[in-house]
C-alpha cells in the first residue's frame, strides 16, 4: 500500500461515486480523480464541498472512450479504481437496454483494458499495490423466494437488462482477473438509499412525492422485498474492501434489513406526517396508488454479507430507521439540489462550469 493512496473513482458524481469521493477526501492522505460523463444521473451539486480540495480533481469523460482512459491513467497514476460508472436504472433498461450494453458491458471491457495495459507498466513495487474494485449490484443473481439468502457462489440469474449487463461486466472483471493477472476484487452489494439519489428510484421519488401531497404509485401489491443499505455504509465498505480484501474475491454488502416496498412506503409516510405535516392530508399512507406491476419483477434480494463483516470489521453503522430519517430530512433541507435536478438548470450549470475542462 503506497503511502498516499490515488484513487481514480469512474461515476463519482452519480448517487454512490459521490458518497464515495466524500468519503474518501475525509482521509488527508488520499487523492481522488473523480472520472465521469455526466449523464443525466450525475449531479457534481452532489460534491460542492469537495470542490475547493486541492485533493480532488474532476475530469468528464466517458469509459467507453480509451484515448480520455489511457490519458487518465498516465497523467494521473492511481494505485486504486473504484468502478462505479453504469447505467443504473430498472426500469429504464426495459425502454433502452442500448445503453446499458454499451456502458456496463463494453465501457468496462473498455476500462478493463486501458487499466491492464497500465497495470502491465507499472514498477513492481506499484503493482503489488494496484487494486480494481469493480462495484456491481446483488440484482445478478435474480429473484429469491421466501426463503434464502445470496452467497459469493450463489449461481448468476439476472432478469433486467440491467442486471444481466451488470452480471457481464462482473464476469469481464474477473476474466481479466484470471486471464492478465490484473489484480481486481467485486462486491456485489443490496438497494441503497440515501442523500442525493436520483428521484427516479424508489426511495427518493417517495419522500419527494409524499412531501408535495402527489400519488404514490406503488408497483403490484408492494410485496417485492428489497434488503437496504444507507449510502454511507456502502461507500465505507468499498474503500475497506479496496484496500484489505483479497485480490480476486467477491465481497457481498447489504444493510440486514429486508422491508417490503409497500412497507418503505408506508415508513416514509409516517416519518413524514410526524415532521412535516401536510396542510391537507392527514395520513399520507392516503395517497399510496397500487399499479401494473414491472415485467420480471424480482420477487425478492436478500444478501448475506456476514463473510465480508467477519473478515473486514465492516458492518453499516445505520439501521434503516435512522437511516431513512436521515435521508427524509437532507431531502426536506436540501430543497435547491432536487429543484435543479428536476428543472434541468443543473445541467446547464454543469456545462458552464465544466464545458472548458
Ligand atoms: N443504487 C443502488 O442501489 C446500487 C446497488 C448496488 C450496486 N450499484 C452499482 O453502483 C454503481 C453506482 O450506482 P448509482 O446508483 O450511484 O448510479 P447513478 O446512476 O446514480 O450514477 C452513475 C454515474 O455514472 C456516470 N456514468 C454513466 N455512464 C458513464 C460512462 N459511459 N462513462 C463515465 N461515466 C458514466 C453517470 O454520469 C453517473 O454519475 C453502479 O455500477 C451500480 O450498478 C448500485
Amino acid at each position: 500500500m503506497p503511502i498516499s493512496p490515488r484513487v481514480l473513482v469512474t461515476g463519482g458524481a452519480g448517487f454512490i461515486g459521490s458518497s464515495v469521493v466524500r468519503h474518501l477526501l475525509e482521509d488527508p492522505q488520499v487523492e481522488v480523480l473523480n472520472f465521469d460523463a455526466l449523464t443525466y444521473a450525475a449531479n457534481l451539486q452532489s460534491l460542492q464541498s469537495c470542490e475547493a480540495n486541492p485533493r480532488y480533481r474532476f475530469q468528464r469523460g466517458n469509459i467507453c472512450n480509451p484515448e480520455a482512459l489511457r490519458e487518465v491513467f498516465s497523467s494521473f497514476r492511481p494505485s486504486h479504481v473504484l468502478h462505479l460508472a453504469a447505467e443504473s436504472h430498472v426500469d429504464r433498461s426495459l425502454h433502452g437496454p442500448q445503453a446499458f450494453i454499451e456502458t456496463n458491458v463494453m465501457g468496462t471491457g473498455i476500462l478493463l483494458q486501458e487499466a491492464r495495459d497500465y497495470f502491465q507498466n507499472l514498477p513492481t513495487a506499484e503493482q503489488e499495490s494496484f487494486r480494481f474494485l469493480h462495484v456491481s449490484t446483488d440484482e445478478v443473481f435474480g429473484s429469491l423466494g421466501a426463503e434464502g439468502f445470496f452467497q459469493p457462489d450463489t449461481p448468476y440469474d439476472p432478469s433486467s437488462p440491467y442486471s444481466a449487463s451488470k452480471a457481464a461486466s462482473d464476469h469481464l472483471v474477473r476474466a481479466w482477473g484470471r486471464s492478465f493477472g490484473l489484480p481486481v476484487l467485486v462486491s456485489n452489494c443490496s438497494n441503497n438509499y440515501g442523500p442525493c439519489q436520483f428521484p427516479e428510484k424508489l426511495i427518493p421519488l417517495m419522500i419527494t412525492n409524499a412531501f408535495e401531497g402527489k400519488k404514490l404509485p406503488v408497483y403490484g401489491k408492494g410485496e417485492n422485498i428489497r434488503d437496504w443499505l444507507y449510502v454511507e455504509d456502502h461507500a465505507r465498505a468499498l474503500w475497506t474492501i479496496a484496500r484489505h480484501g483479497q485480490v480476486g474475491k467477491t465481497y457481498l454488502i447489504g444493510g440486514e434489513e429486508e422491508h417490503t416496498n409497500l412497507d418503505v412506503v408506508q415508513t416514509i409516510c409516517s416519518i413524514l406526517d410526524a415532521i412535516a405535516p401536510h396542510p391537507d392530508i392527514s395520513n399520507r399512507c392516503d395517497l399510496i396508488e397500487f399499479v401494473t406491476d414491472r415485467p420480471g419483477h424480482d420477487f425478492r434480494y436478500a444478501i448475506d454479507s456476514s463473510a465480508t463483516r467477519e473478515e473486514l470489521g465492516w458492518k453499516p453503522a445505520e439501521s434503516f430507521e435512522t437511516g431513512l430519517k436521515k435521508t427524509i430530512r437532507w431531502y426536506l433541507d436540501n430543497p435547491d439540489w432536487l429543484e435543479s435536478v428536476r428543472s434541468g438548470a443543473y445541467r446547464q450549470w454543469m456545462e458552464e462550469n465544466y464545458a472548458w475542462r
